[in-house]
């Protein structure tokens, strides 16, 4: 039987990566950033100077798709997630991402004992029967404050407003699809982390964990 697996799900910026990876830090678990596959096919569209929203081209590039892709830099950038939403929308996308994710979540790399999935649709699709599922969220602005200190930090020239509307349009684009929307799972723990510091957010999921697990 597999072990115990993790589902966190919400918008651009919740802090849903910083405590996935922190969930599995604590617990020995590995943990897949599944935002990086849909950034990594968005990215190799582009590269390749086709246009993300072409379902054969973004389609041909999901099922080419290598981990090795998973660690490039520039899918970090504002670019590569505007047109990680755009590719997601596609469902021939999403289906031959599929399997990959179900995988990592059944047979964890390295003989994990569990796994960690973080994204839009892990506990309304790619796992539905996950031993716990949490909905992170935030208000928009302060979502776009913190991915604008961090792109700054990163040295990438953008202002705040523009992430804002960033934010905003990857929000409606994620929730508004017909293929696998982001939407909280009717069996999900909410987490609001608007009030919250990343230490507080991280130790209110580990109580969760340890609660369901
Ligand atoms: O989480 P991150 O911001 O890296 O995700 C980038 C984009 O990838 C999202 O805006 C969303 O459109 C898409 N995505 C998705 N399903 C997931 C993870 C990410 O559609 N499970």
């Amino acid at each position: 039987a597999r072990g115990p697996v993790i589902a966190i799900d919400g918008p651009a910026a919740s802090g849903k990566g910083t405590i996935g990876r922190a969930l599995a830090r604590h617990f020995g678990f590995a943990h897949l950033d599944t935002g990086a596959i849909y950034r990594a096919v968005g990215h190799a569209v582009r590269m390749a100077g086709d246009d993300p929203a072409d379902p054969a081209a973004a389609e041909a590039a999901a099922r080419a798709l290598t981990p090795g892709q998973l660690d490039d830099p520039a899918l970090r950038g504002e670019a590569a997630g505007a047109a990680a939403s755009v590719v997601a929308a596609i469902p021939g996308v999403r289906a031959a991402l599929l399997d990959f994710q179900r995988d990592f979540a059944a047979h964890p790399p390295g003989g994990a004992p569990g796994a960690v999935l973080d994204g839009r649709d892990i506990g309304t699709v790619v796992c539905p029967d996950a031993d716990l599922k949490l909905f992170v969220t935030a208000a928009a602005e302060t979502r776009a404050r913190r991915r604008h200190l961090e792109l700054s930090r990163r040295g990438d020239r953008v202002t705040e407003a523009d992430v804002l509307a960033d934010i905003r349009a990857r929000d409606a684009r994620d929730a508004g699809r017909t293929a696998a929307p982001m939407v909280r799972a009717g069996d999900a723990r909410l987490l609001d982390t608007t009030e919250m510091d990343i230490d507080s957010a991280v130790a209110e999921a580990i109580r969760l964990t340890e609660d369901a697990l």
